[in-house]
């Protein structure tokens, strides 16, 4: 124990402090096994005279019998060792082996490699347990070094017929909306990778920290946004089955008649109103386009119009003492600048592109007819506008959840009250009896 303790401190710490960093604990357990051995070897001499050269020929035979019995360990253990002596990866670093290049891709965290295989725990939260020569034979993707983040990429296949410019927008909101929903993902766009048999095949690019979300779990956001984008623009993604007027339609009612309606369906606002009165509106609504950082709305500005997102995304910021602050983000479906068409207030807050975007835009004499018609549409407007301006001033100052409800509901009511003025109909005026609180809050 003596002799073990020995080399340790002497030998294996000594070379761990000259290289500045810990030498692997598999090789302090191999030394040990040696001196152990060699000090049972020396003990069988001297205190039980057993001839040396016998002793050591008998331990070399047992030595060839265990060895045969343990083969396939034997490998595991020498790759266990280089891996340890490499520094190619370390316990927690964030690795990917490629067994087999571009068939097997495991990935994981390393939580321990031992003499025999090295442990990952996987972005699903299970163990995996890898033989070390399974490790050593395969090629290894370090994402933790040289720093901790590593730039990730997601594929998307496109008809040749969707513009070029749309798709990327598509894409670019898409991917840079789920970086707003997380700090693990950052510096995102989309990309054209290269023209493939089926269409046009695009590159969603992302910077993730896999130490803060897995690279399954971002994969599984991002593809749920893109998902829901191409939902809502009508864009399939290539296949060779798709009927070629398909998507010659989402094409061709970029922006038109046809892609408001489609859209406006999808407006929480909208969703349960008749057809007809939703095509009416479809067809008396022009399209704004935005590059990013581009201003749709600015605060205090007078406002007669509110604004369906069509593609793209957009943030909503408010002024605060601290400075600017982005109060929501929202996506294509959802409907902003309702407040200052609703009751001629100059805007509540700015509403800025995050990425190029496409909305249109909804004025008073376009919405007149669809408000008097429905009035549960206007209540259900003004209830979202009251939410809105609540969620933005609590983000200031915080309020317990009856507070808020009380709030709401005065707040809904004073919206109310507002747009009978500037719709001069005595309908919106203040509702009697109770009303459900609307869950319609931002994207
Ligand atoms: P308006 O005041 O006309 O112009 C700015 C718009 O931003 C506002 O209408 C709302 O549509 C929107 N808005 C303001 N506050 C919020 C919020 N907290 N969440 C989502 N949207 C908001």
């Amino acid at each position: 124990m003596f002799v073990s303790r020995l080399i340790e401190h002497l030998f294996w710490r000594q070379i761990g402090r000259q290289s500045g960093k810990l030498a692997p604990r598999l090789l302090f357990q191999i030394t040990n096994v040696l001196v152990y051995f060699a000090m049972g070897l020396c003990m069988a001499a001297l205190l039980f005279k057993v001839p040396l050269t016998g002793a050591i020929a008998t331990s070399s035979v047992i030595g060839l019998v265990i060895g045969f019995a343990v083969k396939s360990l034997i490998p595991d253990t020498f790759s266990g060792i280089a891996l340890n002596l490499d520094q190619g990866f370390s316990i927690s670093d964030f690795i990917q082996v490629i067994n087999r290049p571009g068939t097997i891709r495991i990935s994981g965290r390393v939580t321990n490699i031992n003499w025999r295989s090295t442990y990952l725990e996987t972005p699903e939260g299970s163990v995996m347990v890898i033989p070390n020569t399974v490790v050593s034979e395969s090629i290894v993707l370090n994402l933790s070094k040289p720093d901790t983040s590593g730039e990730f990429e997601q594929i998307v296949t496109l008809d040749f017929q969707i513009p070029t410019d749309r798709a990327l927008r598509v894409l670019g909101a898409a991917v840079a909306a789920a970086a707003r929903e997380t700090d693990a993902i950052w510096d995102t766009k989309a990309r054209i990778s290269e023209i493939g048999t089926l269409g046009v095949v695009y590159k969603i690019k992302y910077m993730l920290d896999p130490a803060r979300m897995g690279p399954g779990k971002a994969k599984h956001l991002i593809l749920g946004h893109v998902a829901r984008q191409l939902e809502l623009t009508g864009i399939t993604p290539a296949s060779s089955t798709l009927v070629s007027t398909d998507i010659w339609d989402c094409n061709h009612e970029l922006g038109n008649a046809a892609h408001a309606l489609r859209l406006l369906k999808h407006v929480s606002l909208f969703a349960k109103l008749p057809e007809h009165y939703l095509a009416l509106l479809a067809q008396r609504i022009p399209t704004r386009e935005l590059r990013t950082g581009d201003p749709l709305i600015t605060a205090g500005d007078p406002g007669e119009s509110m604004f369906v997102l069509g593609e793209g995304l957009v943030a909503v910021r408010i002024d605060t003492p601290n400075g600017e602050l982005d109060v929501a983000t929202l996506t294509p479906g959802n409907f902003f600048g309702e407040m200052s068409l609703l009751t001629g207030e100059p805007r509540s807050a700015s509403v800025v592109a995050l990425a190029d975007a496409l909305a249109f835009e909804i004025d008073k004499s376009a919405i007149l007819p669809l408000l008097e018609g429905n009035p549960q549409a206007a209540e259900l407007m003004s209830s979202a506008a009251a939410a809105r301006r609540l969620a933005s001033d609590a983000a200031s100052k915080a309020k317990r959840p009856d507070e808020l409800e009380e709030a709401h509901k005065s707040m809904s009511a004073k919206i109310l009250g507002a747009m009978s003025n500037f719709f001069g109909k005595s309908k919106y005026a203040e509702p009697k009896g109770p009303r459900a609180v609307n869950k319609v809050v931002n994207g």
